[in-house]
């Protein structure tokens, strides 16, 4: 048995920020912005909109260029470190899509969401049996920004993107190798902390004080520079250890498709690899660091604009809080 990818979509907020909107709240530039990260714009949820209505828009995308009806979707993973609902947002986005007979839930890894998300999916159908799995990366990491931090608040987007998975006989296999990983000694690098990693019960003499406080989220802390490092060191070893796995050689890569966090990692981890950079997709210009989006937002784009065609080899990897990074081999 195997799966392939069938479909995409994906969708972004109306509201730009572009990097001369953000030298007018922090001291930076536009030329600061764009040599060191490559960004030139991002879009951020605004009035009416939420992570959850993007989410739909990309599924209803994704399943109309795959042809298969709501109704024949099995499963919705949902991948995302920012739900619109704590104990998961899986359910709203299958019911609003009209996915009646899918079971649905969410997983979180930050920016490495929709690869596990993708390697899960295929899981089921070539473990499983399932028929038709759709994942969904969305994120909305805007809610979680200090805005007063430069070195944080300018790489971040908000934008949804999903695929649709469907399983196929093992000759038509698309998923042909992949790899996942992680180091939670990292996690001090990078991380959005909530108050209930601390108790949120005060007591005086064994007393409990009612009531308890509220439990909330901190902004996004990182060290950039450890981040870039880690990137660039675990990314490239990731895909090759993912190629291994498919019995191919980087040779035969038509696309490298990375989490798209910063141009200059997806350059250096490209040059490790020798991929020329016509083989490499890139829109975080437009969009910044969409999190889980990131991956299939890039790939809806490419296919869309008739980049990557049927039968390319896609390598895709994502990287990103936890420590987390997984690298999949695609036959689109
Ligand atoms: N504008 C102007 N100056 C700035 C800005 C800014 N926006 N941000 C930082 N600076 C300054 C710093 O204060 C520092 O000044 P100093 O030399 O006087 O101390 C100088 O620029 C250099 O700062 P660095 O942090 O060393 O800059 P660096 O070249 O490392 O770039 C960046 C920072 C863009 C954040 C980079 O480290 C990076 O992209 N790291 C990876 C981040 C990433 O990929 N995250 C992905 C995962 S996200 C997830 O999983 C949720």
């Amino acid at each position: 048995l195997g799966s392939k990818l069938i479909g995409c979509g994906s969708a972004t907020p109306s509201l730009t920020i572009s990097n001369d909107d953000l030298s007018k709240v922090v001291e930076t530039s536009d030329e600061w912005i764009a040599t060191r990260t490559g960004i030139r714009s991002r879009r951020v949820l605004s009035g009416d909109e939420t992570l959850g209505g993007l989410s739909v828009q990309a599924a209803q995308r994704a399943l109309e260029m795959a042809q298969v009806r709501p109704e024949d979707v099995e499963m919705v993973i949902f991948c995302t470190s920012t739900p619109d609902d704590l104990f998961g947002a899986a359910g709203q986005v299958l019911a609003e899509v009209g996915c009646t007979n899918a079971f649905g839930f969410d997983i979180t890894a930050a920016c490495s969401g929709f690869i596990v998300g993708l390697i899960t999916a295929t899981q089921y159908i070539k473990g499983s049996g399932y028929q038709n799995v759709l994942v969904i990366g969305a994120d909305a990491l805007s809610q979680y920004v200090d805005w007063t931090d430069r070195g944080t608040c300018i790489l971040f987007g908000d934008a949804a993107g999903a695929v649709l998975v469907q399983a196929c006989s093992a000759d038509e296999d698309g998923l042909l190798g992949f790899c996942i990983q992680s180091d939670g000694n990292g996690q001090k690098h990078l991380h959005c902390s909530g108050s209930n990693a601390k108790s949120i019960m005060s007591k005086s003499n064994g007393v409990p004080s009612f009531p308890p406080k509220k439990g909330t989220f901190s902004c996004i802390e990182m060290n950039g520079k450890e981040v870039f490092r880690f990137a660039v060191r675990c990314v490239p070893q990731s895909i090759e250890k993912a190629l291994e796995e498919a019995g191919l050689p980087a040779s035969s890569i038509d696309w490298l498709l990375l989490h798209q966090a910063n141009q200059r990692i997806i350059d250096a981890a490209a040059t490790r690899l020798s991929i020329p950079s016509e083989k490499v997709l890139s829109n975080l210009a437009n969009y910044g660091n969409t999190s889980a989006a990131s991956i299939p937002l890039a790939l809806d784009e490419a296919v869309r604009g008739g980049k990557v065609k049927t039968g390319d080899v896609i390598a895709a990897s994502g990287f990103g809080a936890g420590l987390t990074w997984g690298s999949a081999i695609v036959k689109w």
